[in-house]
């Protein structure tokens, strides 16, 4: 939902930010832009395009020197994209420069009022407007930039992360946050900015994460000054140390970060577990269960709140919550659980689940169930993030960097923690025996060898990806836990390949959906043995009798299917409720080589964004 990045130091900036900005990308790809600051002017240079189009009209357009600027890589909100709804954004008189990431909701009225005041715009865009906001409090009430901006955000509503500089005051860059992300990297006489720590992360491993409603003044020689943008009052920064490495945000040899994060599966659900499951004590050790413990134990039900593939996690541990635990549970689309006037007492507990913790919808949803009183823990993956500061307590995954736009290894160490969290709760309600109990975390062990050994299906997925890479359709049929897991596999191959596809609970199928079958329908159908494994079977015979085309992703050795279906993908044997975690695997390879056969672009699908930090 738009990247941005400044620097401000001793060093040449435009290489920093173009760099920073290309780690960036994965949170919109529509346009891009940089402003440099050389000592005498501003030069700027924005196009439609990625990053890469950018480098290539920066160089003939302007020269690259001057030690400050800021850049932008934009998810389009208001105005398409093109060059003019780029980032950065002028004021009227040419002095302040800004990049946005965010929404500003009255910014309609607003232009009004600086439309009678003579201001003219160029673009389509509600930045503009909020830089030429800032200009003419700046001017009217004789501030400096700073203090400009501040009464500025005061009038605004919405949602920014923003930067701004003004070349009269050459030495700062004033920034601001609420509701997007902003980090600041504090170098050896040097800052970052961006909208996370990745662009920084070779020059220096110190960053402030600005919370909302904060606003910080970044000067080259007095260093950070951070103020609370309501009240004024000073903060006192809080300086991090990173535990990030360059090598976890590159692609590391393989051709996709897609790809990469796929097989990276194993390690991310081993690191996900380690220090939790403790399998020869017989334990679950987490922190922010076992610090709540009572609280979450005397919950009347607990609610999911989540978003496109976190969502579908959190409907996978609608199942083993339920089943294990004996907890009623709700799975719930954050975007309209905030807006419908859900019943919430302070009985529920809620658990908001979010790959980058900054998801606009998730965290409204996260206000509106704490303000009702309930408990809310929260299973991020990216560490300090606004849901994982918002929330009472919480679980990360150690998923480590998820930079794919389609969302993978956070699928599967989202189950992990969830599966975690329902077993320990069903361990201290004694709704599951010791043995079972014990069963379920010796299982939960070996599952990263399982994904290891499904991974190895790679080229027979590739085979079956060429047959059906040119279908029209598909649906992905699942039973019980693999139902959600059949959801996740369509929107997989949804958003990368652009091919039409449903998920659907198998018995469903002849309700509505088996009129479409025909001879050029593939059917995509979790059959694995554990779990309603004759029902599905049945459902597939269904499927055969009407001509459509079955992929069975089954249990190795499986006869039944195969002798039914087109084609079988084979995944290790594993306890019913760990099921989803070896057969989202095959999915998404297969969805993967799909969009490479397609051409298609893997990792920035066309209109989405990483983190949508906009509602
Ligand atoms: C799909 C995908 C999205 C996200 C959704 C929620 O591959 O990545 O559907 O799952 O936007 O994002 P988070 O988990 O960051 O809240």
């Amino acid at each position: 939902m738009c990247g941005i990045v400044g620097y401000i130091g001793k060093k040449e900036a435009y290489p920093v930010i173009l760099e920073g900005l290309k780690r960036l990308e994965y949170r919109g790809y529509d346009s891009a832009g940089i402003v440099l600051y050389d000592g005498e002017n501003l030069k700027l240079s924005k196009t439609k395009g990625k990053v890469l189009d950018l480098e290539n009209k920066f160089a003939e357009e302007t020269s690259t020197n001057g030690s400050v600027g800021i850049g932008h890589t934009r998810w389009a909100t208001h105005g398409i994209p093109n060059d003019v709804n780029s980032h950065p954004h002028y004021s009227n008189s040419g002095d302040l420069v800004i990049v946005h990431n965010g929404i500003i909701e009255n910014y309609a009225s607003i232009k009004q009022e600086l439309l009678k005041r003579g201001y003219t715009f160029t673009s389509d865009t509600d930045t503009e407007v909020l830089i030429n906001l800032i200009e003419d409090v700046k001017k009217n009430e004789k501030v400096k930039l700073g203090k400009a901006v501040q009464i500025a955000l005061n009038q605004v509503v919405g949602a920014y992360a923003i930067a701004v500089f003004d070349k009269n005051k050459p030495n700062e860059i004033v920034v601001a946050k609420l509701g997007s992300p902003l980090a600041i990297g504090v170098g050896d006489g040097e800052f970052f900015i961006a909208s996370d720590a990745t662009p920084f992360l070779e020059y220096t491993k110190k960053a402030i994460y600005l919370e909302d409603e904060e606003m910080a003044i970044v000067r080259l020689k007095k260093g950070i000054k951070i103020r609370k943008i309501k009240d004024d009052s000073l903060v006192d920064p809080y300086i991090q140390e990173l535990q990030l490495n360059l090598e976890q945000i590159v692609k590391g040899g393989y051709d996709h970060f897609m790809l990469k994060e796929i097989h990276e599966q194993p390690v991310a659900i081993k690191d996900t577990y380690r220090g939790r499951l403790l399998v020869k004590e017989g334990i679950i050790r987490m922190a922010g269960i076992d610090d709540n413990l009572e609280r979450i134990l005397n919950a009347n039900r607990i609610i999911v709140i989540a978003c496109g593939t976190s969502w579908h996690a959190g409907l996978v541990s609608e199942y083993i919550f339920e089943d294990l635990a004996r907890i009623p549970v709700e799975v719930e689309y954050a975007s309209e659980f905030r807006y419908r006037n859900p019943v919430i007492t302070e009985k529920d507990v809620v658990i908001a689940i979010s790959q980058s913790g900054e998801t606009a919808d998730t965290l409204a949803a996260i206000k509106l169930a704490k303000s009702k009183g309930a408990f809310v823990f929260g299973v991020c993956n990216v560490v300090g993030s606004s849901i994982a500061r918002e929330t009472h307590a919480g679980a990360y995954t150690h998923a480590g960097p998820e930079i794919g736009v389609a969302s993978t290894k956070a699928f599967t160490t989202q189950i992990t923690v969830l599966t975690l969290i329902a077993l320990k709760l069903a361990k201290e309600k004694g709704t599951i025996s010791k043995s079972e109990f014990q069963h379920h975390l010796q299982e939960l062990e070996l599952i990263p060898d399982k994904v290891e050994k499904a991974l190895l299906q790679d080229e027979h997925i590739k085979k079956v990806a060429e047959t059906y890479k040119d279908a029209k359709n598909c649906l992905y049929l699942g039973r019980g836990y693999n139902f959600p897991v059949a959801l996740e596999g369509a929107l997989k191959l949804k958003e990368i390949s652009y091919i039409h596809a449903e998920g659907y609970p198998a018995a469903e199928m002849k309700h509505g959906p088996i009129a479409l079958i025909d001879e050029q329908m593939p059917v995509f159908v979790i059959a694995t043995k554990k779990g309603h494994y004759e029902k599905v079977v049945s459902n597939i015979e269904e499927i055969k009798s009407r001509s459509g085309k079955i992929i069975g992703i089954v249990t190795e050795g499986d006869v039944d299917v195969k002798n039914l279906a087109d084609h079988v993908i084979e995944v290790p044997e594993t306890i019913e409720s760990l099921t989803p975690l070896l057969t989202t695997i095959p999915l998404q390879l297969l969805s993967y080589h799909i969009a490479v056969m397609l051409d298609k672009n893997v990792d920035q699908p066309r209109n989405l964004a990483k983190s949508v930090t906009v509602e």
